[in-house]
């Protein structure tokens, strides 16, 4: 799976779906990285591209390098008319309708849909937990995690003015810290990072201090508890802890100093909707600074230079 930015970020959690859940193994690359290493394509190898505009040129590039090399070519963009999605044998098209703001969004949420629409096609042994029912409920559940916006306005008064924000997660919910970290910074010009909590302790825990902002998300159960320890860490050195996640986190809603409960869902739709909060976080942050939130300064909505 080769992609940019957001798009790549997005990869991160079909990664772990089709290979945790599928049991497929899935490589995923920077595009801007990857041809340049010439990897070997051995001939029984899907290679997907993610693309919003599907004009990005090295996400065009590494579909071109792979062409003829692959089994197969499969596109998940947006705009269907696009370059990667005619270069591509086949195209899943997200259906996300015309993405204004630079900074990718409801875009993001579709190549979810289609990632996970896609792991559930290849789940033979059906190992997916997850209805094709509950993912058409998606848009109801959508709209319940909205209603989050208020709290995260709150929230975002108090972390507004501060230089540097962690976001922190384990598997799927790393995925997403690195989707949260990049929309903030996109946006609001902070310094932003995400990090894999199990890994604080190999470094970045050094620049913790007090009043640090960490926000996690713990959108899976079975890494809850290690997840909960990583936080304890953070808070013993002073950091100001915003949690996400649903209302069986007692633990973790007792120890953060804010908690963001999802609605209740179906475990991999959790992880889907977790980036909600994380997409509003960046918006109120950046709007609370007087930034311009579509038209962010430096970027291009379609990056079509390599
Ligand atoms: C997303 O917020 C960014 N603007 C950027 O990372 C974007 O996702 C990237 O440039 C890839 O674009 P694409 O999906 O159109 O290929």
């Amino acid at each position: 799976m080769v992609a940019c930015g957001t798009a790549h970020y997005a990869c991160y959690v079909a990664k772990y779906w089709i290979e945790k859940l599928a049991k497929i193994p899935v490589e995923i690359d920077i595009a801007s990285e990857f041809r340049y290493r010439e990897p070997p394509i051995e001939h029984a190898t899907v290679a997907i591209f993610v693309s919003q505009s599907g004009e990005t040129a090295d996400t065009l590039a590494a579909l071109r390098y792979c062409s003829g090399r692959a089994e197969k070519i499969i596109s998940i963009v947006n705009v269907s008319t696009s370059s990667i999605a005619r270069e591509s044998d086949e195209v899943l098209e997200i259906h996300a309708g015309p993405e204004i703001g630079v900074a990718s969004t409801k875009a993001y949420l579709g190549m979810l849909v289609g990632q996970l629409l896609l792991a559930k096609h290849w789940d033979s042994a059906n190992k997916l937990d997850v209805s094709f029912d509950e993912i058409a409920e998606l848009p109801k559940l959508i709209e319940e995690t909205m209603d989050c916006e208020k709290q995260i306005k709150d929230i975002s008064e108090k972390i507004y003015k501060k230089n540097d924000i962690y976001f922190i997660g384990r598997g799927l919910d790393y995925a997403l810290a690195a989707e949260g970290a990049l929309k903030l910074k996109e946006i609001s010009y902070l310094h932003a990072e995400a990090l894999a909590a199990g890994e604080l302790k190999h470094g970045t825990l050094a620049l913790i201090e007090d009043g640090t902002p960490i926000i996690v998300t713990a959108s899976q159960n079975h890494l809850l508890d290690k997840t909960t320890s990583n936080v304890q860490e953070v808070i013993a050195r002073g950091a100001y802890v915003i949690a996400i996640g649903d209302n069986q986190s007692e633990k973790l809603e007792n120890i953060s100093d804010e908690y963001v409960t999802l609605p209740d869902s179906n475990e991999i739709l959790t992880t889907v909707i977790s980036i909600i909060p994380l997409q509003f976080i960046a918006y109120h942050v950046a709007n609370l600074n007087g930034e311009s939130i579509d038209q962010p300064r430096n970027l291009a909505k379609s990056v079509t230079v390599e």
